[in-house]
């Protein structure tokens, strides 16, 4: 569940799993082992993990061999509590000390006793271990991958769970991520995702030189067979514009943001503790348009905080209609024990209200992802296919022979792309003339042409 950290530590699991000689199951019913890799950042989330687990109760009681671990930020927030109140769960491991999963699983199994482990900085260095020596990705798709240039978060916006569970930030050496990034595009890795909490904080001291993530990037891009580069998600402060150079500089840099603005008001953005302001945000926008011509933006909004009026509301919705994002998340406010809304700010926003004003931005965004998605109608995109798309999309899929399937592909700005082609495109960056467009997908058409490179 949750974020991209997740399904990289997900990913990293399972790896770790399959070298002890587990394998995985699409049969739930047949697992022996059940692993919960959780996210704490909205209540909803938490409470959909705790009610899958309530309902493995029985089960292991009749299956006195089957392990139950929970793992990530709920394990990390709850804690002991998990073990105290869910019997049925035998393994609470935090998202800082998963390199010892495998251990403590084994152990588990030997002495059928309930075992934790916490997050613990002293484990940094065996966690930086953990993530140098992970296989290839398997599966599906093995063409995309993401690497991690850093963990934890610093920033304590007044929301959110994140500093808490996942700890301060913590930047990974550069070269470390260089060798494992070769590796990977060695093993047959086209696209590769770099990941940070607030990506574009990256610094690394090096040789007396500070590194940020421009350094990353350009370092990364060298990479022989590399034909895809992107970074998420970044933090709409200390921006440093060599990233936008990388981004336009450098040809297969991916010209996407995801920058979330949170709200477009800057009394809620202060209660919020985002440290800047909307004009600031925006003049960041607009920098980024004017070094990077083609460039996207995702946006993240929160609606509901505490204390966000009408006004505040529709700030938020001119901000949208202002950035005209490609994209955007929004999330109704969930307070989270422990983090500084929750203990200073009354949570007075009713959910009715949240309710609609989540709705009310939707359609908005909806009309504008719409309409910018009509732009390329007529247009050649260059697309990575990531494989066939799992619902039929095309009203009338054509019946060209039995080896042509619907798939699914991104361009660099981050547009799905639907189109029919056969399966040995998977994984090639092809060139496709975009036909019809909806809010979310762009339909393609046309004999597809594998190009090689972005
Ligand atoms: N309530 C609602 N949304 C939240 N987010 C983070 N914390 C909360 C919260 N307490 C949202 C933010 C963030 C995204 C990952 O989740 O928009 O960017
Ligand atoms: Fe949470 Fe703010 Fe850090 Fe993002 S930058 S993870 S919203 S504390």
């Amino acid at each position: 569940m949750g974020c991209q950290m997740n399904k990289l530590d997900s990913e990293l699991v399972a790896a770790q799993l399959e070298e002890m000689g587990c394998h995985q199951t699409t049969d739930s019913a047949a697992a022996e082992i059940i692993i919960f890799n959780t996210c704490s950042v909205r209540q909803h989330a938490e409470e959909k993990v705790i009610s899958k687990i309530g309902q493995l109760k029985r089960r292991h009681r009749q299956q006195p061999n089957m392990i139950l671990a929970v793992i990530g930020c709920l394990a990390q927030r709850l804690g002991q509590e998990l073990l105290r109140c869910h019997g049925e769960v035998d393994i609470v491991c935090g998202p800082g000390r998963l390199h010892q999963l495998a251990a403590m699983i084994e152990e588990a199994l030997a002495h059928r006793r309930q075992l934790i482990a916490l997050n613990d900085r002293s484990e940094n260095n065996l966690l930086e271990e953990f993530d140098c020596s992970r296989p290839p990705p398997k599966g599906n798709n093995p063409f995309q991958a993401y690497v991690r240039v850093m963990r934890g978060c610093n920033k304590f916006c007044s929301y959110c769970v994140v500093p808490y569970v996942r700890g301060p930030e913590e930047c990974r050496p550069l070269d470390n991520i260089l060798a494992e990034s070769r590796r990977l595009v060695e093993a047959g890795v086209k696209e590769i995702t770099l990941l940070g909490q607030t990506v574009n904080s990256y610094e690394f001291s090096q040789n007396g030189k500070m590194l940020g993530l421009a350094d990353v990037l350009e370092a990364v891009h060298q990479i022989h067979g590399l034909e895809r580069l992107r970074f998420i998600t970044s933090y709409p402060r200390d921006f440093d514009e060599r990233i936008l150079h990388a981004m336009a500089g450098l040809p297969r840099v991916c010209e996407y943001l995801h920058l979330p603005a949170q709200s477009g008001s800057n009394r809620i953005l202060r209660a919020m503790n985002r440290r800047y302001t909307v004009e600031q945000y925006l003049e960041l926008i607009e920098r980024a348009r004017q070094i990077v011509p083609d460039i996207t933006f995702a946006g993240d909004f929160i609606v509901g905080y505490c204390g966000e009026e009408q006004e505040d509301f529709e700030a938020t919705a001119q901000l949208m209609q202002k950035v005209r994002y490609k994209n955007c998340f929004i999330f109704k406010y969930s307070p989270r024990p422990g983090t500084a809304a929750d203990k200073k700010l009354a949570d007075n926003v009713p959910d009715e209200v949240k309710r609609q004003r989540n709705t009310q931005l939707l359609l908005l965004q909806n009309q504008i992802s719409e309409q910018l998605n009509q732009r390329y109608i007529g247009q050649e995109v260059k697309i990575l296919v990531e494989g066939p798309s799992k619902k039929p999309h095309l009203d009338h899929p054509r019946q060209n022979g039995a080896d042509r399937i619907q798939l699914i592909g991104r361009t660099p700005g981050d547009h799905i792309v639907v189109f029919e082609g056969g399966r040995d495109l998977i994984g090639q960056i092809i060139s496709l003339k975009v036909t019809r467009a909806s809010a979310l997908t762009l339909f393609a058409e046309g004999e597809a042409v594998a190009m090689g490179k972005n």
